[in-house]
């Protein structure tokens, strides 16, 4: 099917308590390993490209094997554009077919985060794409800016409840800062579930759960019961796509078939890809009532 908007498939998420994968590809090996992780399991996905993907491929070309791997298949696929503060890559994203985006302004104060957040859902909304924005600050490397743990800053209740309110609750995420940080963890971080489920209890917009990666199956359980409808692993595919090529090299250490090396990177994804996908629920979710999107 066409694209779809993520808007709606994580509405059904966050009706039903699951929620979808994101993952962040980085060429057309990981994205057509998540699209086929998510037939396997007739799970609708959401392929979200980091900035700098989209800078080193190219809108056309990213666009081109999503609609090759989408088309086709009878999953819900949405194409989504991860943490962008960048006003003019938000428009081209759109203009090449994503059909979701994230304006991240969470660095700016709350009147200019929710200005920037506001003017694209004007750009987005009318041609049915939808919008992720984020409050309070999510420590870790994202998009090579690196935010210290001591300076992100927790998401308020009452703030995050006003600053959707002022979105109009159009919103198809919201992606609120509770403890959770991108890249490798320490240890596990202390998540804010008392803020999470006050958030849950007064916001009906499905929440993104960032940094995803190394988080114990219990706060991801605890986070999707709370309304983390999407919950996004980028750091751990980085890892599995280096590995799967090294541990072919060490296995086969005279073999020089790069058509090799690439099938181990895609099974090594496609697995990881599929059991994410199982353990956040998404499994024979796939029929929902998502429409095609822009
Ligand atoms: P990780 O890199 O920690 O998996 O986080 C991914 C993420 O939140 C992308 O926006």
């Amino acid at each position: 099917m066409p694209l779809v908007s993520m808007k709606e498939i994580l509405r059904d998420a966050r009706r039903d308590g699951y929620a979808i994968a994101a993952f962040n590809p980085v060429n057309y090996v990981s994205m057509k390993a998540m699209v086929r992780a998510a037939e396997e399991l007739d799970a609708p996905v959401i392929i979200q490209t980091s900035v700098k993907t989209v800078v080193y491929w190219g809108h056309q070309t990213l666009a081109n094997w999503m609609q090759e791997l989408a088309g086709p298949s009878p999953v819900p696929v949405a194409l989504h554009l991860d943490h962008c503060k960048d006003l003019s890559m938000i428009r081209k994203c759109i203009e090449y077919g994503w059909t979701s985006v994230m304006i991240d302004a969470s660095s700016f104060r709350f009147e200019e985060n929710l200005r920037l957040s506001k003017e694209v859902l004007e750009m987005a909304t009318p041609v049915g794409v939808g919008v992720e924005a984020e409050l309070g600050e999510i420590a870790g490397v994202e998009e090579e800016i690196k935010l210290a743990d001591e300076d992100a800053t927790l998401v308020k209740p009452d703030t995050a409840v006003e600053f959707c309110l002022q979105l109009g609750n159009q919103l198809a995420a919201f992606a609120p800062a509770i403890g959770t940080a991108h890249g490798v963890y320490k240890g596990q971080p202390e998540v804010a579930f008392d803020r999470l489920e006050e958030m849950y209890n007064r916001i009906d917009i499905p929440f993104a759960l960032h940094g995803g990666t190394g988080l114990s199956e219990e706060i991801i359980q605890r986070c999707i019961k709370l309304g983390c409808s999407k919950v996004n692993i980028s750091t751990q595919l980085k890892h599995v796509f280096v590995n799967g090529f090294l541990n072919y090299r060490t296995q086969h250490p005279k073999d020089y078939e790069p058509l090799k090396y690439i099938d181990a990177q895609y099974k090594a994804l496609y697995s990881v890809f599929a059991g994410k996908i199982q353990q956040f629920g998404g499994g024979g979710k796939s029929r929902t009532t998502a429409e095609p999107g822009a």
